[in-house]
């Protein structure tokens, strides 16, 4: 009886240790190992470990795997049942739905916006004097956001940006953390005080939604042919629209998922650069002979292979989704393991990216691993910033491509430093994200 008590209270003081930071919490021999079941109160949860239990779940047996009811949880207030977080039917046809709107042959177009809005946050830096300090995590997310407006809905967010900014930082504030009425056994639905804090958030969210929403539709016919268009286009067997609710949860999905991964990919690049400036010359070397000056297009990426390695290689190492949650729907067996119906499967890619099985030297900022000659010595599955199988990120290629031109626009004109003085954290909650943001001395390359 004391035995289980004192298990018990471990579970629970790890149970907070990861809910304050998770990354944090992976202990040191989950590095090398291939699964690992935890038992998190009264359930269990499989740490899944290797390539090969990573395929099982995500693409062999992933019929079997839902979202953790928990993290769908935590989300629905802001993405509602969305792209993100809907399962079954409703998935399959929205999945469908918008695959046109991130198809590669709409890359071209989306690459000149990506670098208008680019050259648009370079003037704004320009003009704050040299050298200035920010936040870069807020100034990528801000730019981010703007971009995926205009990319996905047609829309021009100007001063509104900063105000869904606001709502998605309160938002990460009162809902941010792991959920742990999961593992305590309790129902989901109990009230809960950081819920009443996030609906001010949400309603906020939802004014800025409603006036996108609102051009769309005064656009008729003159609307561009964007995801907000397939939206307000579907019409379903019977000749039914989208509902209104379904309308702005996809929405939500698709601006939510769509820009603060890309603005943490880029945070995290410059705070690696400047720890590796052998790899910053090698950029700029880069940028120089390619670009020759001029700003980066569509057609540079393909010559820019170093540049596209960093942001493969900060992707390896601060994964912006970090942790993957799914619920075994019947009981299935990983790696000779069996899994009970119902228990929980987590996948880090924090941890399965440090592996030291799958990956030479996992700790080292080396982008030469992903430099094309080296592509075939990657293991697939030991790597999965934009997860794997039907539910893969569908806006890979043009996160990517984001990444990749605004990595190049910005090296060639400015240098980032970070705050001396300032330890940067990385914070595992919903997203891996600096603790207390990323501020850095910016300054004019002449
Ligand atoms: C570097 C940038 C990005 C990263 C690292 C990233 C990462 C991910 C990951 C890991 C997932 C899978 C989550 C899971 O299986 O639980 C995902 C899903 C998703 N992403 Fe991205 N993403 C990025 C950019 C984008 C962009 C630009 C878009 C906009 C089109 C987008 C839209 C989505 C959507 C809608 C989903 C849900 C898909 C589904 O469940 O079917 N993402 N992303």
């Amino acid at each position: 009886m004391l035995k289980r008590l004192c298990s018990t209270v471990n579970d629970f003081r790890h149970l907070l240790r990861a809910r304050e930071n998770v990354v944090a919490a992976w202990p040191k021999s989950y590095y090398r190992r291939e699964l690992i079941p935890v038992r998190c109160l009264n359930r269990w949860m499989f740490v899944v470990n290797s390539p090969a239990g990573v395929q099982h779940v995500m693409v062999g047996n992933a019929r079997n795997y839902r979202k953790s009811p928990g993290n769908t949880q935590v989300l629905r207030p802001l993405v509602g049942h969305g792209l993100f977080v809907s399962e079954g039917e409703l998935w399959t046809r929205q999945r469908r739905l918008s695959n046109p709107a991130t198809h590669s042959s709409r890359l071209q177009g989306y690459s000149r916006i990506i670098t208008e809005a680019g050259a648009g946050m370079l003037a704004d830096w320009r003009a704050r004097g040299d050298p200035h300090e920010q936040d870069v995590t807020e100034a990528f997310t801000l730019l981010t956001a703007d971009i995926i407006c205009q990319i996905m809905f047609g829309y021009k967010l100007g001063d509104r940006v900063h105000l869904l900014y606001e709502a998605f930082v309160e938002y990460q504030a009162s809902h941010g953390r792991m959920h742990l009425l999961e593992f305590l056994g309790l129902p989901m639905w109990l009230p809960r005080f950081s819920q009443r804090r996030g609906r001010k958030a949400v309603d906020k969210f939802d004014g800025v939604l409603a006036e996108i929403l609102r051009a769309g539709r005064n656009a008729g016919g003159e609307m561009p042919e964007n995801f907000l268009h397939l939206l307000l286009s579907f019409r379903d067997e019977e000749g039914r629209p989208m509902t209104p609710g379904q309308v702005r949860d996809e929405m939500a999905s698709i601006f939510l998922a769509g820009h603060e991964t890309t603005a943490l990919t880029l945070a995290w690049a410059f705070y690696l650069l400047e720890r590796h400036p052998e790899a910053e010359a090698r950029l700029q070397e880069e940028i120089a002979r390619v670009l020759g000056g001029r700003a980066p297009a569509f057609e540079d990426v393909p010559n820019l292979p170093f540049a596209r390695a960093v942001i493969d290689e900060t992707l390896r190492l601060y994964p912006p989704v970090h942790v993957f949650t799914r619920q075994a729907l019947g009981a299935d067996e990983i790696s000779g393991h069996k899994i009970p119906a119902g228990s929980f499967v987590t996948i880090s890619s924090w941890v399965l990216h440090r592996h030291e099985l799958w990956w030479e030297e996992p700790e080292v900022f080396r982008p030469e691993r992903f430099l094309p000659d080296n592509a075939p010595k990657l293991n697939a599955h030991a790597y999965i910033p934009f997860g794997a199988g039907a539910r893969v990120c569908p806006g890979k290629h043009l996160g990517l491509l984001e990444s990749t031109l605004l990595l190049a626009q910005i090296s060639q004109s400015f240098r980032l430093r970070v705050r001396p003085g300032h330890a940067v954290e990385p914070l595992g909650r919903m997203t891996l994200r600096p603790r207390g943001g990323l501020p850095m001395r910016i300054e004019r390359r002449t």
